[in-house]
This record gives C-alpha cells, structure tokens and sequence, in this order.
C-alpha cells in the first residue's frame, strides 16, 4: 500500500488513466463533495460493459430517488464523459483496476491524498457481458447486502452469495415496474410522508426481498413506505428485527402465520415469494380480503394438487400427462398457478404469470403479479377445469369456492 499528497490536477490525472483504461478497469464510484462544492449527484458508479455496438463505458448516477444509466462508445465519447466528471466536486474517488485499487480524497487545502493498495491475485474479476450492462436497482456495496450477509466487509457480493443477489435485483426490476404501472393506470394510490405505501411481506425469512423492497422503493424512488415482515419463525422475526434497527429501517415485524397475521391497517402492496406449499393459498386469500392494490407472489413447492392428482382419476385423454412422477409435478405446478391466477380474476384483479428470476438462478422462477382493477371474470373457466380434473384447490376453499 502507498500514500502521497500530490496536486489535484496529477491526482485526477491517475484517475482518469484508470478510468479510460478499459482492459484494467473493474469498477470506480464517485462520492461525497468538496469543501468548494457540491457535485450534482449523490454518487457515481463507472464501469467498461459489453454491448451489442461495442464495449462502453456506463455511467450510473444516482440522486436521491432515482439511478440515471448512460453508456459511451470507447474512444472519444467515453473521453469526454470522464473529463466531464472529473470536473465536478466529488470528493472521492475509488478505482479498482485489475492490478490495483486507488482511492484519492480531496484534502480541505484542495490537493489529493492518494492511498493505493495492490489486488488480491485470488480476487475475481468481474465479466464485461451484456448482464453487467443491466442497470443495477441497488449497488452492490449498499449497506444493506453486508447487513444481510450477502456482501462482504467492503461491499463485495460473496462469491456463495451472487445466486440471492441476482434474484434480489430481478425482483426489484419487476416491483419497479409493476409499482409505476399500478400507480400509473390509478390502481395505486399515492403515498405520502404521513400516509406511506403499507407493503407486508408474508412468509418473509431472513428479509432479503423485503428489505431490499424497502431500501429499492425509499432510497431510489423517493416513495415512503411503511414495511410489515410475517414470518412463522420467531428467529426471523429477531434476526429481521435487529437487521432492520442496524440499518435505522423504521419496519415491523410478526412472529405467526399468514393465515392468522393481525395487521394493523389493512396493506396495499402484498408480497409472498417462495412461502412454501398453500402458504401462498394463504398469502393470495389474505391479500384478496385486504383487497391489496397489487401482489407479488411467487409459489414455491406445490404438494397440494400434486398429491390430488396422484389419487384422482385423470379427464381422458389426459392420463399420460399425470402418469409419471416427474411429468406430474410439473402438470400439478401449472394447474396450481393457472388456477390461482383465474380465482384472483374472479375476484376483480388483472393477473400476469411471468418469470421470476431467470431459470439459470432457480428452478422456482414462476410470479404471479395481481393488479387489483375491478373487473371481475366469470367462474365458468375455473369451475369447468376443476370438475374436469377432480380438484379442490386450496385457494378456492379459502375464497368459499
Ligand atoms: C423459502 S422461505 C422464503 C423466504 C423469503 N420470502 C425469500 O424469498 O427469501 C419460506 C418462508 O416462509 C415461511 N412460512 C412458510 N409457511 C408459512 C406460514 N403458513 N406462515 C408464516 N410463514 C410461513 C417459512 O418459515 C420461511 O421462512
């Protein structure tokens, strides 16, 4: 490790060789202002990615709601953009450089103090592929991901720990978008400070999505929201419970079943991802009497209907698709969510079933988004497909079907 005081001019003229050098260059962020100025976002995060047109250099700044991505063709475009940072009054830089990492903070006299440390030769370098292009919805290096032992120590997602990461960050692509359109179309009110966005996460585990959830929609969008974790494990409940003080996250939350969870206002988001078996029944009938504006819910296993179906007596010519074991699984997963999805249009909401998170990652990536619109659909389907296969899904006892 080296130290030195120099010129800002010789200081920022490192951080530029680094920055432009896009074979060596793994990631830079800058941050904070000087005592001259004050630089016009919260923060900057540089990186070479690969695109379709050729590798760029992508710029993601962040204000206090938002991340803005830009990308620059190598050569003069990515020249311009970095000089036009440099300029600003950040007052930190980190580079991290295939070699190196060099950070350079501006004294109050005005002058650089560069501090470099070598590389780990064990230390992984990140791919360039078109998925880094993908704006990311929370830095890696957010407090929240060590908080959550996904990260380490200087914010680096652990290697065992990038599978959760990335499912984190499609979860918070589809919130995001699922949030704007509600609220665009009207399905969703607009909270304020007094009156926030109510989100409950059922069957929340150690809090890894509802946490982000929280982090995602206050710190990038600027939307105030009043968090509720239900969980039947008490050591959920604490572990979330000290997570959440750790982090000053103003949330709450219940050791008990979703089926039972007291809430004291009734929620306008309902999220319940990977709650196991009818747990999801349970999270789908409670959202429906709350008459939440959306819900998120990914099913996990489905032991109901499999085990249904093992001992019904299939509609001709259908036997061969529940005669084995495997193929069976799979039909009882998709009659499940298909008929999830037609109980909650009865029940006034629109429904998508999409992917969760990219079927590399898990193979329980299936997402079940309900809008609620009003419009309610006739039961006929669902009545016609449940005689047809002799079944009494969960869900449809729990809505008095
Ligand atoms: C597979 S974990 C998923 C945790 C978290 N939602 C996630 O996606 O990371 C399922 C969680 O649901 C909880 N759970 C299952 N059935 C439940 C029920 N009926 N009531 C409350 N919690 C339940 C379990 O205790 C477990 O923590």
């Amino acid at each position: 490790m080296t130290s030195r005081t120099e010129t800002l001019d010789a200081g920022l003229a490192r951080v530029r060789g680094d920055l432009l050098a896009d074979d060596r260059l793994v990631r830079a962020v800058a941050s904070g202002r000087r005592r001259t100025g004050v630089p016009p976002y919260r923060r900057v995060e540089l990186r070479w990615v690969d695109l379709k047109a050729g590798r760029h250099l992508q710029v993601v700044r962040y204000d206090a709601t938002q991340a803005h991505t830009s990308n620059h063709a190598r050569g003069e475009d990515a020249a311009a953009e970095v000089d036009g940072l440099l300029a600003e009054a950040y007052g930190n830089w980190t580079v991290e450089t295939t070699t190196q990492t060099l950070s350079l903070r501006v004294t109050k006299k005005g002058d650089a103090a560069v501090h470099t440390a070598a590389r780990a030769a064990d230390e992984p370098v990140p791919e360039r592929s078109h998925d880094r292009a993908k704006e990311r919805m929370l830095p890696e290096d957010d407090p929240l991901f060590a908080a959550l032992g996904l990260a380490d120590a200087k914010g680096r997602i652990k290697p065992s720990r990038m599978a959760k990461y990335r499912q984190v960050e499609d979860f918070l692509r589809i919130l995001d978008r699922s949030v704007a359109d509600a609220r665009a179309r009207g399905h969703l009110r607009r909270p304020t400070e007094s009156d926030p966005l109510r989100i409950v996460d059922l069957g929340c585990g150690n809090g890894y999505l509802t946490f982000a959830a929280h982090r995602f929609l206050s710190e990038q969008r600027g939307i105030p929201v009043r968090l509720t974790g239900v969980d039947v494990k008490e050591q959920s409940r604490d572990h979330n419970a000290s997570v959440a003080a750790g982090l000053g996250i103003d949330a709450h939350f219940v050791a008990g079943t979703i089926g039972e969870a007291e809430l004291p206002e009734p929620p306008d988001v309902v999220l319940a991802l990977h709650a196991c078996d009818t747990a999801t029944d349970d999270a789908l009938a409670r959202a429906v009497g709350w008459e939440a504006a959306l819900v998120l819910a990914a099913p996990c296993c489905h032991h109901d209907i499999a085990a249904q179906l093992r001992r019904g007596e299939p509609p001709a010519p259908y036997t061969s698709l529940v005669r084995d074991g495997i193929l069976r699984e799979r039909f009882a997963d998709t009659l499940t969510d298909a008929l999830r999805a037609l109980l909650l249009r009865q029940r006034g909401y629109r429904v998508d079933v999409m992917e969760f998170v990219d079927s590399q990652h898990t193979p329980r990536n299936t997402l079940l988004r309900a809008v609620r619109t009003g419009g309610a659909q006739s039961a006929q389907e669902y009545d016609d497909l449940v005689a047809a296969w002799g079944v009494r899904p969960r869900l449809g006892e729990l809505l008095g079907k």
